[in-house]
């Protein structure tokens, strides 16, 4: 039987049984190269994640052997001046941050290239996994630009300022091992097992309350207030969670020695 036709031009999207959307940038051609459809597309799949209740959480990827997404899509480049640049950037900005606030876990599956805007829309995912031949890099600067979806904020936020900077000046490649290393992927995998390793991480985060994951990754987007105000936005998430369902029955659980069913309440 034929698989039924995606209702996205530029995605693949599926439900898996445990409630898994793996989103599936299908440009292959292309090299998943982001353009305005792929924006509008994304922005879509994303809302369905939001509000269809089987979904608890989402793997984002790459179709095609070579690639995640080998950047903004540079022949739509061609029309850019000054006022529209601004404004393209910002429309992207809004997609990627909207996918960040996501309160479903979003883990980016890394295939191959990873570069541009790709490499900033992996950043905007809460987790990323490596295939051992993917390549991140930001290499902007080679095309007279700078990152605009977000890298030169995600990016030192997470590996620090120094590597950041060298990655942003230089535009050079680092391979999978190296992004480890520095911190900007979670795991690296062969790439058969590239996809289950992302399953796998989402189906552990899915396993636990959800609500509970909802205010944690709220909490973790606070670490660029002063301290002070993210510990105070930490107690009251923590007293939101104590309101929970969930919470009553994940201590009862523990306290008898039973395994919780969380309700997501
Ligand atoms: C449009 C792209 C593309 C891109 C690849 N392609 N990257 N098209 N935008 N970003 C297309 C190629 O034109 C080609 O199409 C096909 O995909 C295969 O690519 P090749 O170059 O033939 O493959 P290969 O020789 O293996 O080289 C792979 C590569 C190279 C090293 C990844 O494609 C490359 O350098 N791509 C550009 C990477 C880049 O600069 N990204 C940053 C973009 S700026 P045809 O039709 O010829 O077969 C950006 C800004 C974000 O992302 C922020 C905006 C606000």
């Amino acid at each position: 039987m034929e698989a039924p036709a995606s209702p996205f031009d530029t995605l693949l999207y599926n439900v898996d049984a445990d409630g898994i959307a793996v989103i599936t940038l299908n440009r292959p051609d292309k090299l998943n190269a982001i353009n305005t459809q792929v924006l509008a597309d994304l922005q879509r799949a994303f809302r369905q994640t939001r509000s269809d209740e089987r979904v608890r959480g989402v793997v984002l990827t790459g179709s095609g052997e070579k690639a995640f997404a080998a950047g903004a899509d540079i022949a739509e480049f061609t029309d850019l001046d000054a006022l529209e640049g601004h404004r393209f950037a910002l429309r992207g900005q809004a997609i990627l941050t909207s996918i960040e606030n996501s309160p479903k876990p979003v883990v980016a599956a890394v295939n191959g290239y990873a570069l541009g805007g790709g490499c900033e829309l992996a950043l905007a995912c809460h987790l990323r996994v490596a295939s051992e031949n993917a390549q991140f890099g930001l290499p902007e600067v080679g095309l007279g630009l700078i990152p605009g979806y977000g890298g030169t904020q995600r990016l030192p936020r997470l590996v620090g300022q120094g590597l950041a900077t060298e990655m942003i000046l230089t535009g050079d490649r680092i391979t999978a091992e190296r992004a480890h290393a520095i911190g900007l992927v979670n795991h690296v995998t062969p790439s058969s097992d590239l996809l289950a390793k992302a399953q796998e991480i989402v189906g552990t985060i899915v396993s636990k309350a959800p609500l509970a994951v909802a205010m944690a990754l709220n909490a973790l987007r606070s670490v660029d207030l002063p301290q002070a105000q993210g510990l105070q936005m930490e107690a009251a998430l923590f007293g939101q969670a104590c309101g929970t369902e969930d919470f009553q029955e994940g201590v009862h659980a523990f306290l008898n020695k039973q395994k919780p069913e969380f309700s997501g309440r």
